[in-house]
């Protein structure tokens, strides 16, 4: 029964601060990133979840000492060519999709095959989506069913920069190709529908070669080839994703208030907090400062008396696709119908979540009329639960 948890009573009203674990993205990245730098690099508050904990297990298979003590973290990097690539090596990327696409990006020089392998839900996803665009510098891949895991890749001495139009929205993407780019001599170009972006960030922080131009709904982003990363030190910020939990449930309760402290606003991943102010809730920022080109602040949530329906704008998506689901219980409470549209990457992810968002709002009893990219939600804000509902986690999902 302990993969259970039972919710019996109500929740009392509240009036706390909290911290969060450490943002998923910026783990990764900043795992990857230090495995090809010249030196020590340490983090502090690095998210342990088992993606982060698959991604430090992979650079050690290329041969990069690691040493991890609770959450802090060093590396022990040999430089841009440092990775130690031998015959047979077989990593896995587990359930990290985000973890398995940005590190082909930089496998694109192995001169031996790679296998790459990951759990029955990535083994699901489509990788097709990044082998085609590596393919393009001079990377050879071989896929399972020509789009899934297990795939091969055979990287090579002569890569040539690509142009890429990522047109989905996927900061995964996007960072592959920026991380391909890195070891091929001229300029890539990549025009990119908005996304996070923490991997330009950390770029110019770490001051490599990258320019970008900020289009209205696309980024221009040239990078080239990188001899040398400094050696980078980060204490990782809080997760907003993991935070969506608790402002959710802060606006959903009555008469209580939660901070939740050093969240990762950056404006690439805030469509929650836009999404959900629009919807009348209150969330503030507190103490809002900048950190290595991330915005972090503390937030501050109250519970909201009424919630508007909302039709949820196109522009909002990337920057909340992991906070749909939360944000689907609030429009089943809010007054009148909501309308979340364009939604096909939803069913790309960890599991195929718009389908899961109709299937759990119909069990809570909530009226849902659902397309393969849509969701429209008809909102009770007298809304009672009054049967037990189960929710199985058939495919592992954060
Ligand atoms: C992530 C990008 C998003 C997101 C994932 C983390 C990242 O995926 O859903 O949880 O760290 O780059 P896509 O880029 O495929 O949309």
């Amino acid at each position: 029964m302990s993969n259970f948890i039972v919710f019996k009573n109500k929740i009392k009203k509240f009036n706390k601060a909290i911290t969060v674990s450490g943002d998923k993205s910026i783990s990764i990245r900043w795992v990857l990133f230090s495995s090809l730098a010249k030196g020590v690099s340490s983090a502090k508050n690095l998210l342990l979840s088992e993606d982060v904990v698959a991604a430090i297990n992979i650079i050690k298979k290329l041969g990069i000492k690691t040493k991890l003590k609770n959450n802090q973290c060093r590396i022990f990097g040999n430089g841009i060519d440092g990775y130690k690539y031998r015959k047979n090596i077989v990593i896995d990327a587990k359930n990290s999709g985000t973890l398995g696409r940005l590190i082909l990006g930089l496998l694109i020089n192995t001169p031996f095959p790679i296998k790459l392998i990951g759990d029955k839900s990535l083994s699901k996803r489509d990788f097709k989506r990044v082998s085609d665009p590596l393919s393009k510098f001079g990377a050879k891949f071989k896929l399972n069913n020509k789009k899934y895991l297990p795939l091969k890749i055979w990287g090579s001495p002569n890569l040539k920069p690509i142009n890429f139009f990522e047109n989905k929205g996927s900061a995964q993407c996007k960072s592959s190709v920026i991380f391909g780019s890195m070891r091929t001599n001229g300029t890539t170009f990549i025009k990119a529908k908005k996304s996070r972006n923490h991997t330009e960030l950390l770029y110019k922080f770490l001051g490599l070669p990258i320019k970008i131009k900020n289009k209205r709904t696309y980024d221009e982003i040239k990078v080239s080839k990188i001899n040398l990363i400094k050696p980078l030190n980060y204490t990782i910020p809080a997760d907003l994703s993991s935070s969506a939990f608790f402002i959710v449930l802060t606006a959903l309760s009555k008469n209580s208030e939660l901070v939740i402290k050093n969240v990762n606003i950056n404006p690439t991943r805030i469509g929650i907090i836009k999404i959900l102010k629009k919807m009348g809730i209150i969330i503030r920022n507190k103490n809002k400062r900048i950190y290595k080109g991330e915005v972090i602040a503390d937030l501050k949530i109250k519970s909201s008396k009424s919630i508007k329906s909302i039709n949820c704008p196109v522009k909002l998506n990337s920057s909340a696709i992991d906070e749909f689901l939360i944000i689907f219980l609030v429009a089943a409470k809010a007054k009148g119908i909501s309308y979340f549209k364009n939604l096909s990457e939803l069913n790309q992810k960890e599991s195929p979540r718009l389908k899961w968002g109709e299937y759990i709002l119909k069990e809570m009893g909530v009226k849902t009329i659902t397309t393969k990219d849509s969701i429209k939600i008809y909102g009770n804000p007298n809304l009672k639960i009054d049967k037990k509902i189960i929710i199985k986690n058939y495919l592992k999902d954060h």
